[in-house]
C-alpha cells in the first residue's frame, strides 16, 4: 500500500489544545498503557521542551480527520521520542514515517543532532520503521513495562541526517 491509497490528503501540523480528545481516543486505541490526559496536557502547555504534532486527513466535505499524533522532547541537541501512534484503521499508509520526519527535521532545525526512544520489544511494525530510519538497538531494558513485564529496547539514530530524513518526508 502506498500513500496514494488514502485518497485524501494528510497535513502535519503542531497539536492543540482542542486536539487533546481525538489524542487520548487514539492513544487509547493504540497502547495498553494509553497516556492519562494530564500527561498530554503537561507535554502541550507546560513542558518547555516538548514538541507535539499530529496528521490530519483532510477530507473534501467534513473536518479534517485526526489520524496520527508524535510527541518528542527536544534536550540540548537531543530528540526523544515519547509517543507515537497512528490510527489502526489508517496504518501502513506512511503517515507515522511522515510524522516522524518531520518532528525529527523540525527538530534538526533547532539544533536537534541524535535521537533516542524505547519501544517494546515484540513492536515489530515500529521496530522495523525505526531500523529504516537508522536507529539502531543500543541497549535492553529488561521488564520495562508494568503491564506485562515486557522488554524496552533503546534505540538511537546518531547523528541524524537531514538528506536521509528528508527522503522520508
Ligand atoms: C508503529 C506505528 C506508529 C506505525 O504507523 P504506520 O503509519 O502504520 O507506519 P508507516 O505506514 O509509516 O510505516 C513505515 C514503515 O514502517 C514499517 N512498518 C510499519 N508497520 C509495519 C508492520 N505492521 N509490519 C512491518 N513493518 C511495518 C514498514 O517498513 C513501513 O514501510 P512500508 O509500508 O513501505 O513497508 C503504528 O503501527 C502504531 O500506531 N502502532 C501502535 C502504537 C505504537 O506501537 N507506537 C510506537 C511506539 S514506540
Amino acid at each position: 500500500m502506498t500513500e496514494s491509497n488514502l485518497l485524501h490528503p494528510v497535513r502535519i501540523r503542531r497539536m492543540e489544545s482542542s486536539d487533546l480528545p481525538h489524542v487520548i481516543e487514539l492513544d487509547q486505541r493504540s497502547f495498553s498503557l494509553p497516556w492519562p490526559e494530564r500527561s498530554f496536557r503537561f507535554e502541550l502547555e507546560i513542558n518547555e521542551v516538548s514538541r507535539c504534532w499530529v496528521a490530519e486527513l483532510l477530507l473534501p466535505d467534513a473536518a479534517p480527520l485526526l489520524v496520527g499524533m508524535i510527541v518528542v522532547w527536544l534536550i540540548e541537541d537531543e530528540v526523544h521520542v515519547a509517543t507515537l501512534a497512528v490510527a489502526p484503521e489508517y496504518r501502513r499508509h506512511k503517515i507515522a514515517q511522515r510524522l516522524l520526519a518531520h518532528t525529527l527535521v523540525d527538530a534538526y532545525h533547532s539544533g536537534g543532532n541524535c535521537s533516542f526512544l524505547e519501544v517494546r520489544s515484540g513492536n515489530l511494525a515500529a521496530i522495523s520503521m525505526y531500523l529504516r530510519f537508522g536507529y539502531r538497538e543500543v541497549a535492553i531494558r529488561r521488564n520495562y513495562y508494568k503491564d506485562n513485564g515486557e522488554d524496552a529496547l533503546l534505540m538511537n539514530l546518531v547523528p541524524m541526517d537531514l538528506d536521509s530524513l528528508m527522503s522520508l518526508l
